[in-house]
């Protein structure tokens, strides 16, 4: 059975089901949701729920928007969590996801008795195992799930799990709840998650992170809702009976690791760009343009051959057309690349490479081991400690500057930095990264890289946005993450050791699009309207490509 068969008897299946002997409506086929959300706190749509977020809460509003309380769709999704694991079996950046979900129009039972139907008697597959919750905290065991399993099937065996088994909430709240998996065999004898069935009966007013750290509250909904998520590369992988995902008929019969990984990316890369989205430093960019990035650096070949290959496999189903972006970004990292090697070949040390070069140590470990060089790591393990702890001598001093004195007058100081340091970035260029700041009562002073004085016009440049946008009085927030996810997203300035989980200050809104996303320990104004009127005393040089900006708010 191909993809497309399995698609379009998803849909067809789950339409003509949830009629009156179940007591509720027939599931409304909704299209996929662009890749990129609605919802501020998620870069990209993860999971076919997304969309849907708000109706758990709010589920009167289905019945407007759709028509109806039971929906199916075929949701595009990215997910780079997990990009360490591509080019096994079963990992992906980008995958599509099948999934019904149900705003109180059924239960546990029907989500249950469905997904069984559909995988043992539509697709004539057998359930390896499946679990259940095993109750945490003020979330009691999930025995109902339980017994429905043992009904439809006494010799099934069922699983208890803890946290694996509680999904949600995407961002920074939402909906969430217990969940039940259904776990198949591939064709290597493997058992693989296939289904993941979602019983969303909290809400929580915090991140996954904060729940998983007891600081977020748990409220329990009105309605019992149904989020389902099925994995479409790895149901064909097992209804094909292959071995990976690679096999199946949405890919090309990738062997090696690295051939696996560029296919991924490039994949994810066309997907992306196809929802409007073009490589850049920050945000959804900067995840676009370090995919591409990585494909260059496994492929010695030109992209062009895998762009056109996938573009086939989708043909007649998505629209994936970059417009030469792909190419055009594979040009420019190829050249960085090719400067990093020519260092590379004179034998410069890797920590100079890395720091110097921007080229990842990793990538000399590879090209060294071909080239059977030994690479004193421990070397440079040690220069890096170093190198992290200057940094961080200078970001404390930073931050005291900033930090010890929370008065308001360095608090709007402090703000008036972050617009100073993003209208920088926007006049002279993304190169410019901040080398030190540091905040009396009376004026802030920044340091930056850049490499000739500022001119008369762009001083008045810089100074005109960041009036803008004081006058434009955008809200100042900020919320907390994984380092990992807040370095895709967020410029930060120092390559000091931050905590696992950093707070991100944002100045903008969603909707005007955030002008402003900083790693930062605040505090800030709430609003860019506190601020006054901005002004630029003084651009000089404080060291060979480093200047220094001393302003004030008056
Ligand atoms: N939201 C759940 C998941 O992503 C089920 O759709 O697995």
């Amino acid at each position: 059975m191909k993809s497309d068969e399995i698609r379009s008897r998803f849909l067809k299946f789950f339409s003509a089901r949830g009629g009156s002997a179940l007591g509720g409506e027939g599931h409304k086929i909704i299209p996929s949701a662009s890749l990129v959300p609605g919802d501020p706190s998620v870069l990209f749509t993860t999971a076919g729920m997304q969309q849907f977020k708000p109706y758990y809460t709010n589920p009167g509003n289905a019945d407007k928007d759709f028509g109806s309380r039971n929906i199916v769709t075929v949701q595009k999704c990215i997910r780079t969590g997990d990009i360490d694991e591509v080019g096994d079996a079963t990992h992906l950046t980008f995958f599509e996801m099948l999934g019904n979900f149900s705003f109180g129009g059924y239960g546990r039972r029907e989500a249950i008795t469905y997904a069984y139907d559909f995988i043992t008697k539509e697709l004539g597959l057998k359930i390896s195992y499946v679990t259940v919750y095993k109750g945490e905290g003020v979330v009691p065991k999930d025995e109902e799930s339980k017994n429905i399993w043992k009904e439809l099937d006494s010799d099934l065996e069922i699983r208890e799990d803890g946290k694996d088994v509680f999904w949600g909430p995407t961002g920074d709240s939402g909906p969430c709840g217990p969940t039940t998996e259904i776990y198949c065999k591939n064709a290597d004898g493997q058992d693989v998650e296939i289904w993941n069935i979602v019983f969303n009966e909290y809400f929580c007013e915090g991140s996954r992170e904060k729940l998983d750290r007891g600081e977020a509250n748990l409220k329990k909904l009105d309605i019992l809702g149904i989020d389902t998520g099925m994995g479409l590369e790895r149901l064909l992988a097992t209804v094909q009976n292959k071995k990976s995902v690679y096999e199946t008929d949405v890919f090309n019969n990738e062997k090696t690791k690295d051939e696996r990984i560029i296919a991924d990316h490039i994949k994810a890369s066309l997907f992306i760009i196809a929802d409007g989205v073009e490589p850049s430093n920050t945000g959804r960019g900067y995840v676009l343009r370090r995919l591409i990035r990585r494909a260059v650096r496994f492929s010695k070949e030109p992209l062009t051959g895998q762009i056109k290959k996938i573009k086939k496999v989708y043909n007649g189903m998505y629209a994936l057309d970059d417009k030469g972006e792909i190419e055009r970004e594979e040009n420019k990292f190829r050249e960085t690349l090719e400067r990093g090697m020519k260092e590379f070949e004179k034998g410069i040390d890797p920590f100079v490479l890395a720091t110097t070069y921007g080229f990842p140590i990793e990538l000399t470990l590879e090209l060294s081991k071909e080239k059977n060089i030994k690479v004193d790591l421990e070397d440079f393990n040690k220069k890096m400690a170093e190198h992290q702890k200057l940094s961080q001598t200078a970001s404390a001093g930073m931050f005291k500057g900033g930090l010890t004195d929370a008065g308001e007058e360095t608090t709007r100081l402090h703000t008036a930095t972050h617009l100073l340091n993003a209208a920088l970035r926007l006049v002279l260029g993304n190169h410019v990264t901040q080398k030190g700041s540091n905040i009396t009562k009376e004026r802030l002073r920044f340091d930056f890289t850049h490499p000739q004085k500022m001119t008369e016009e762009e001083k008045k440049r810089v100074e005109e946005i960041v009036n803008d946008k004081i006058a434009e009085e955008l809200p100042v927030g900020f919320v907390e993450m994984p380092k990992i996810e807040a370095e895709k997203i967020a410029v930060h300035s120092f390559n000091e050791k931050y905590g696992d989980i950093v707070k991100v200050y944002s100045i903008g809104d969603e909707k005007t699009g955030y002008f402003s996303k900083e790693f930062c320990g605040g505090p800030h104004v709430s609003n860019t309207s506190e601020l006054g009127k901005f002004k630029i005393l003084k651009e000089e040089a404080v060291a060979q490509g480093v200047r220094r900006i001393k302003a004030v708010l008056i």
